[in-house]
């Protein structure tokens, strides 16, 4: 099923390849993957029934959630679809578009049910489906955790062709910003009581300070039986300005090396100083929408020198030296 040679380890290996930092998160997701698969070859042997732990994953927007589970579904070598809640809570038939859901993983598997069945689900934009503030519950909202509820906790799902899908072994992950969070974790959490003598307890209490508890996420809207099908939290990091310069220099498909192939397919060797980086990751930092208005501000820069770019056959070279300046080509 999942690969023998893929441990936690090299899971986590593989994601540093295109994911910059949120190493915690990383960690969480890997060991719930591998341990899903473990759980799954382990209840065949001794028929023992083991909890599946589906996973949740927190953090501002723009800081990896999707693009981590998108890397993770590369991997893995397990049929694999996202879905978007957004578009769940906007639908009249909540049932049909979650069959669909489940109807697009058995497509992935080629039609193998019992590859289907061990597949994962990961369904982003969760936190939409909360209650608007001071606001009863939205409707839509809550019948879409009770429908997502039944195929979380494991149930025979009909498809339209008459084909049973058993969700009990398929592995959710959810993920959302879950914007007010962070203050509503603020006003309950504490845990002063207890001593805090040692650098050791310091630690756990922190980590247990930044533990995001069900009661939390029920009173920021969801209800008690749907955070409690989500027994791992991992929760993303705001990325830092060095963390934004990374980004846009070190993944394997990182906007420099997508931009480097560009020009290289133009016959022209593009390079940009590190201090162009940093002058973009300052204006993104300011936009506070994670790494995506990145992209954005780079092909503000990049898309005059493209312009011209194919007019010189004679350029072999484009060096940028300043994110408000033109390079020397340009002003000549
Ligand atoms: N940690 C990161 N490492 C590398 N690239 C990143 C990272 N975080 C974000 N990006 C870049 O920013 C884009 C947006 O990130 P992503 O879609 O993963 O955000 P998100 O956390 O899912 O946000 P939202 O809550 O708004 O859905 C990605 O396509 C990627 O290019
Ligand atoms: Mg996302």
């Amino acid at each position: 099923m999942l690969d023998k040679s893929i441990k936690p380890s090299s899971i986590v290996g593989y994601l540093d390849e295109f994911v910059i930092g949120q190493d915690e998160a990383k960690k969480i997701l890997a060991v719930a993957v591998y341990s899903h698969y473990r759980k799954i070859e382990q209840s065949r042997r001794k028929t023992v029934e083991i909890a599946k732990s589906n996973v949740l994953l927190i953090g501002p927007s723009g800081t990896g959630k999707t693009l981590m589970c998108e890397t993770l579904s590369k991997l893995i070598e397990v049929p694999f679809v996202t879905a978007d809640a957004t578009s769940l809570a906007q639908t009249r038939f909540v049932n049909e578009e979650i069959d669909a859901i489940l109807q697009r993983l058995l497509d992935k598997a080629d039609g193998d049910i019992a590859r289907a069945q061990s597949g994962i689900v990961f369904i982003d934009e969760i936190d939409k489906l909360k209650a608007p503030q001071g606001q009863p519950r939205s409707i839509s909202g809550e019948s879409v955790q009770h429908a997502l509820l039944k195929i979380m906790e494991g149930a025979p799902v009909k498809l339209q062709n008459a084909q049973y899908l058993d969700t009990t072994n398929i592995l959710f992950i959810c993920g959302g910003a879950f914007i007010g969070l962070e203050a509503i974790m603020s006003k309950t959490h504490g845990y002063g009581f207890i001593s805090t003598s040692d650098a050791d307890n310091a630690n756990i209490l922190e980590r247990l300070n930044t533990r995001v508890k069900p009661t939390d996420l029920f009173e920021f809207g969801l209800i008690p039986e749907f955070t409690g099908r989500l027994p791992i939290v991992a929760t993303f990091g705001e990325l830092s300005r060095p963390m934004l310069v990374r980004i846009l220099t070190e993944p394997r498909n990182s906007i420099y090396n997508q931009f480097r192939e560009i020009f290289r397919n133009e016959g022209v060797e593009l390079e940009i100083e590190r201090r162009v980086f940093e002058q973009i990751a300052e204006i993104a930092w300011e936009y506070k929408t994670g790494a995506r208005s990145l992209r954005g501000i780079f092909e503000e820069m990049i898309t005059p020198i493209l312009y011209v770019v194919p007019d010189r056959p004679d350029l072999k070279k484009v060096h940028i030296t300043s994110l408000f300046t033109d390079p020397a080509f340009m002003r000549a």
